[in-house]
């Protein structure tokens, strides 16, 4: 099938049924959601944070606090605020660690210098103090702070250290005015994280976790279980992030029949598209970032609308020896398998319609990437009970990537069949995704162009998901503004995965 002849079927036509699926997306996994304790569906609203906190003017007071088990970040008395700053202004944080841990802050998917990244190397202790001044130099999008202390992100990311960053510029402006949206009310970040139940924010992995991902149970949009939201009869723009420590979203629109609601990409982890993609389905792994649109004012008062995550093949195939080896430790309770479908969050259509807002034509420019100087294989595996980058393991002492001073590279981010998916992502740095090569069927029929991209890459990338027997090529423009050479970390970021070592570091310049 022909690149064109797939986007006409996978990313253009509302309402085509899931007949067209590939066997493989659709065997398999019931709803199994209904199972578990406390999956109630649609009883509570979603909450809308209105806590933004704008960066530049002044230095910003932030606190890591804990509450038994519950994390999170603290400024001007709000709880995982969003932190919006211009490009080009300076973000300026006194950073305060209330934890009784070491912690850090990474500012995932800003291009800052090593002293800034809070990539773990030089955590800062209890009760300490650090202060992160750097200036924004990204494109407007969706970013995200999150800690990173080695071997322990997992667990303070699960027990609720994170929040969102958002960047803004003039396409950014431009685009909420031309689509009418309004920050708060048309405009809605959804960050979605799965749960277990009963424990509260207890993280405790069985080996099995430890090797395939810590998975949840119920789904929380904004904190909230499974909830609903009233939406006006309207263009919306959603901005979701999946802050998952290891789930994979197939995420879809279903109206109250049944029928896929199309939507349109407008931007990923590194903002906006030059231009929107018409869909009706995207993947989205850990740490990814999706912005879309999606056009309400069709549909008739008291109808609803369900985003929700559609079954898939987890493709975790490991040697069944490792398998047997760790089911013998015994098995996780009170998670679902990766690619279970279930419901996220139900948007149900009130108020008075209003004229549907067409999507520009043009919504950003993206810088190109200069031919690359070298082809650099990353091969994605597991050898010798641990998941590797080129056969080895995270080690603080050793730089396993030196890349020269103003290079662009091509990787070839290499996954091997007997492995999981792993979502690759780069510090420091927004890529673009050059193409996907021998993916898997499901993959495959999903791409929309002759060199096997999905919608989602065709965007600045900081994660991109590679499946197992995939070769992702990517390419990255490593100049930096900075005069002395910077060590930054390439890593999966299922966080399982990245605290076991499937990390490597590397060399700026
Ligand atoms: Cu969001 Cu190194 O991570
Ligand atoms: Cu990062
Ligand atoms: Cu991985």
């Amino acid at each position: 099938m022909t690149g064109a002849r797939r986007r006409f079927l996978r990313c253009a036509v509302a309402g085509a049924g899931l007949s067209l699926l590939p066997r493989a997306w659709t065997a398999g996994a019931a709803d199994v959601l209904e199972g578990c304790a406390g999956a109630s569906a649609f009883t509570l609203p979603l909450a809308v944070s209105p806590d933004r906190i704008a960066l530049g003017a002044q230095t910003l007071a932030l606190r890591a606090t804990s509450q038994q088990e519950s994390l999170a970040f603290v400024a001007n008395g709000m709880r995982n605020p969003t932190l919006v700053a211009a490009t080009g202004a300076t973000a300026s944080i006194d950073f305060v660690n209330a934890l009784g841990e070491p912690t850090t802050v990474h500012w995932h998917g800003l291009s800052v210098d090593t002293r800034n990244d809070g990539n773990g190397e030089a955590p800062v202790a209890p009760r300490a103090t650090f202060r992160y001044v750097f200036p924004v130099r990204n494109r407007s999008g969706l970013y995200w702070y999150h800690p990173h202390p080695h071997g322990a992100t997992a667990r303070q990311v699960y027990r609720g250290l994170f929040g969102t960053f958002a960047v803004e510029d003039d396409d950014e402006l431009a685009l909420r005015r031309a689509l009418r949206v309004v920050v708060g009310d048309t405009e809605l970040a959804l960050v979605l994280q799965d749960r277990r139940t009963g424990d509260g924010d207890r993280y405790a992995p069985a080996p099995e976790d430890e090797l395939l991902g810590w998975y949840g149970c119920v789904p929380h949009v904004n904190g909230t279980l499974r909830p609903y939201h009233d939406v006006g009869r309207t263009m919306y723009r959603l901005r979701i992030l999946n802050a998952s420590n290891a789930r994979t979203y197939r995420l879809a629109f279903r109206d109250d029949a049944g029928d896929a609601v199309a939507f349109h990409l407008l931007g990923t982890d590194g903002g906006l598209l030059e231009q929107a993609v018409p869909c009706r389905e995207i993947m989205l792994s850990p740490a990814e970032r999706a912005d879309v649109a999606v056009d309400f004012s069709g549909l008739a008062q008291g109808r609803y609308v369900t985003l929700e995550t559609r079954a898939f093949a987890a493709m975790q195939d490991l040697p069944r020896a490792v398998v047997d080896d760790v089911h013998g430790h015994g098995r996780s309770a009170g998670s679902l398998a990766d690619g279970a479908p279930f419901d996220l969050l139900q948007f149900r259509i009130r108020g008075a319609a209003t004229a549907s807002v067409p999507i520009p034509q043009r919504l950003s420019h993206l810088p190109s990437i200069p031919a690359s100087e070298e082809d650099r294989p990353l091969r994605l595996g597991f050898a010798k009970g641990r998941w590797r980058i080129n056969d080895r393991v995270y080690d603080m002492d050793a730089t396993a990537i030196d890349v020269p001073t103003g290079a662009s590279e091509t990787w070839l981010l290499r996954n091997y069949h007997t492995s999981a998916p792993h979502a690759m992502h780069l510090h420091g740095f927004q890529f673009r995704v050059v193409a996907r090569e021998t993916s898997p069927d499901p993959i495959a029929s999903m791409a929309v162009d002759d060199r096997g991209r999905l919608a989602t890459d065709l965007g600045l990338k900081d994660t991109v998901l590679v499946w197992p027997g995939e070769t992702v090529r990517i390419g990255v423009d490593f100049r930096t503004p900075y005069p002395d050479s910077q060590v930054y970390l390439v890593h999966c970021h299922n966080l399982e995965h990245e605290d076991a070592g499937m990390m490597l570091r590397l060399r700026v310049g």
